[in-house]
């Protein structure tokens, strides 16, 4: 359709009608029998059956056949026949789960981070996806926070406009309608990850300055990248709540960053602003929503109880509400939706394209790449194959491994490590044992409690446990390496799952002990969607491989690492804490007045934990070991025209091929405000073969040196810069450099 078409549909259109294009209902209310009786959400929400008809979008429905259906119903009783907007939480996958966003962070690679978020876009588009909630670039510097697992970025505001560009250009591609493509949504607008205390929902509130040097370039990145959506997030910045944020909706995403497409508030945000204070009633909440310039409301009933009085009582709100249906119109039909409301669905092409085999073969190495090895003393990895080995530990056999939020792939059919490990060795070289469950009752009670589940109770649980680390104790005596498989529940990371403290469950503690009283080579394989505290057992093991929540591919994935076929190289995007007591901590930090340079008791320091994290960011090894000698600089000085070239050569000290993830830090060392003590500024994930040196290359412009000085101008200050290069962020080499304006 054309634009003026559009705009004459929207003079068509009955108040009511237009109020609906801003409602966005959950699930599948259009699918029960009696579709004229209200229940869940409907009821909830206190929709009219006629109301119902009008509403412009739904949440998470997906797959051909239930999208179709959900369409046609509702296209037979709507007037105008304005086809819905399926939108969704594909957040890593849709049925092939890919590794949690955290992780896939980890890889450093632009181009598998790409490739995951193609074959997921595919997958769901032909399951009826319209547009999908992600990437999710919220800063994350706190590990209590459960929503860490979702940041593709972690602490790195570069390596956030990076990705974030990455996904929205391979989510959208050139042309919404095509087959394949569907429109992105970033979230969550603004600063979510620095909740208080890292407890979600909780209040944010910083400098300007901090928000704009850290917080927004991912948001701008994908914004710039052609983003059709914005979704506002459920804390306050500054005292008002995102998604009623005047300063922050209307000037700065829509009038300093250009946006021009659609904003919605996230899941009953709006009606939240009520029990922040800053909404008196449900009516001045749809009013401060729609003044501030919220399109879509989702899964409250702010809009479609109050806007039809406040358009009625003031036109100027009608202009609004106009202004948004346009919107809302305009993304549909650049969906292709008027002409084919079904889009790409296709029942067919599910059966091609949902699970085939190559995308499968493809999401194994791509997930490999997001594994970080932490430790890997006397080379105990890759495993001698001709030793004995025991599995151990409620991970070794276990399914579950895909993350909170894969809720469209089915958890249960997964391959687990033991069944990789039975194809590969023989029954006499594998011994098996499960230790301990994950979580003892109590605290999976914790969980089951917070969504409203039966409890369960496990008869004689202390016994059982004895009981079951005996059992691995005697397991493991026979071996002559010990696997532990350990970590997180799924349900212990991600939305609504802040935790105080991030060791891992007490049970596997005493598992860990007790194995450890055999003196063999122990190595841990960690699945968890947060950095955790390792401090308490890290000493323990030989290895320890970092594997997240590693998706359907998982277990023939890690199998493949530990057997040596495929090397390890991914690196931390999110500092690892000592102990959750030094959260939030973040590598691009400021110097105090009194950094810990010299052991001394009035220095900024803990007085039972080092200053500094447990694993740093950028941290990772390989089976190879690289070298980093002669950082160079073409020139010592520079003006706002000229490029500093920076060369170092790299070594690959073994008999291994594989991949180093180069990093280039930069440091200002005085300005008009404080500047961090090093800042990601570029990084290159290289190949070397057995024993190649190579010299790498990085240049340093003046975008790179900028920043928001104390008039909060984006600007570089003159004066003297550090380099910093190397395999992580702090084994480094470095040079210095001025800049002349
Ligand atoms: C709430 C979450 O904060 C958001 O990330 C998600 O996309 C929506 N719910 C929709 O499920």
């Amino acid at each position: 359709m054309k634009d003026k078409d559009l705009i004459n549909l929207l003079n068509q259109m009955t108040l009511d009608e237009k109020i609906g294009q801003m409602v966005q209902v959950a699930g599948d209310i259009f699918l029960e029998d009696t579709i004229d009786v209200s229940t869940g959400p409907l009821k909830n929400l206190g929709l009219s059956n006629e109301m119902l008809y009008n509403v412009g979008s739904i949440l998470n429905v997906m797959g051909a056949e239930r999208v179709k259906k959900v369409q046609d119903e509702y296209l037979s009783k709507s007037r105008l026949k304005i086809p819905l907007l399926f939108m969704d939480d594909v957040i890593n996958g849709y049925k092939i789960a890919f590794p949690i966003p955290i992780a896939q962070g980890c890889s450093w690679n632009v181009e598998t981070i790409k490739e995951m978020t193609k074959i997921s876009a595919m997958e769901s588009n032909i399951a009826g996806a319209n547009v999908n909630f992600s990437p999710m670039v919220d800063l994350s510097r706190d590990a209590r926070w459960g929503r860490v697992m979702e940041s593709i970025e972690g602490e790195d505001p570069y390596l956030g406009q990076v990705y974030a560009k990455a996904m929205v250009e391979a989510y959208q591609g050139k042309d919404l309608s095509e087959l394949g493509n569907i429109a992105s949504c970033v979230k969550h607008i603004a600063a979510y990850g620095a909740v208080e205390a890292g407890r979600d929902y909780n209040t944010v509130d910083m400098s300007e300055r901090e928000f704009r040097q850290y917080y927004l370039p991912s948001y701008k990145a994908a914004i710039e990248s052609g983003a059709e959506m914005i979704m506002t997030s459920f804390n306050i910045v500054n005292g008002i709540p995102a998604t009623i944020n005047k300063w922050l909706i209307q000037d700065i995403i829509r009038n300093e960053l250009n946006f021009k497409g659609i904003v919605i508030s996230d899941y009953g945000a709006i009606e939240e602003t009520i029990a922040h204070g800053a909404s008196k009633d449900e009516k001045q909440a749809a009013l401060n929503a729609i003044n501030a310039g919220v399109d879509i409301e989702m899964m409250s009933s702010m809009y479609s109880n109050n806007l039809k009085e406040l358009c009625l009582e003031n036109k100027e709100i009608e202009e609004k509400v106009n202004e948004s249906v346009l919107r809302i119109l305009r993304l549909k039909n650049k969906l292709g939706l008027f002409e084919n409301p079904y889009g790409n669905i296709d029942k067919q092409k599910e059966d091609i394209y949902i699970m085939n085999k190559d995308n499968l073969e493809r999401a194994k190495k791509l997930t490999q790449e997001t594994f970080v090895m932490l430790k890997n003393e006397n080379n105990i990895l890759p495993l001698d194959t001709n030793k004995k080995i025991a599995l151990i530990g409620p991970y070794a056999d276990n399914s579950a491994i895909t993350g909170s939020w894969s809720m469209f792939s089915d958890r249960t059919k997964n391959k687990t490590i033991l069944d990789m490990f039975k194809e590969r060795m023989t029954n006499e070289k594998l011994l098996y044992s499960k230790g301990t469950e994950i979580l003892r009752e109590e605290k999976i009670n914790e969980i089951l409690r917070a969504d409203g589940l039966p409890l369960i109770h496990v008869e004689n649980e202390k016994e059982k446990e004895e009981l079951s680390i005996k059992e691995a104790f005697e397991t493991a005596k026979e071996a002559e390496i010990i696997i532990l498989l350990l970590g997180e529940h799924y349900r212990q990371s991600g939305e609504a799952c802040s935790r105080s403290n991030i060791s891992l469950p007490e049970n596997q503690i005493k598992l860990i002990n007790e194995l450890h009283r055999l003196n063999k080579p122990m190595i841990m394989i960690l699945f968890n969607g947060r950095p955790l505290q390792l401090n308490n057992v890290a000493d323990k093991f030989d290895g320890i491989l970092e594997v997240w929540f590693p998706g359907t591919t998982g277990a023939r994935a890690i199998t493949e690492v530990l057997f040596g076929d495929v090397n390890p190289s991914g690196k931390l995007t999110m500092s690892f804490p000592q102990n959750a007591g030094q959260c939030p901590i973040y590598y691009n930090h400021y110097n105090t007045g009194r950094p810990l340079l010299r052991d001394f008791r009035y220095m900024s320091r803990y007085q039972d934990i080092p200053t500094e994290s447990f694993y740093s960011f950028g941290y990772g090894l390989s089976y190879c070991n690289f070298k980093y000698e002669n950082l160079k600089l073409d020139k010592n000085k520079m003006t706002e025209e000229d490029i500093i070239t920076v060369t170092i050569d790299v070594e690959n000290q073994s008999a291994y091929e594989g991949y180093e993830v180069i990093q280039l830090y930069i440091q200002d060392l005085f300005g008009s405000v404080v500047r961090p003590v090093k800042e990601l500024k570029g990084f290159k994930k290289e190949f070397f073969k057995p024993f190649e040196k190579r010299q790498i290359k990085f240049e340093i412009d003046i975008e790179m040196l900028k920043f928001w000085n104390q008039d909060l101008e984006y600007i570089a200050e003159e004066g003297d810069f550090k380099v910093y290069v190397g395999g992580n962020s702090v084994n480094v080499l470095e040079e210095t450099f001025k800049l002349n304006r």
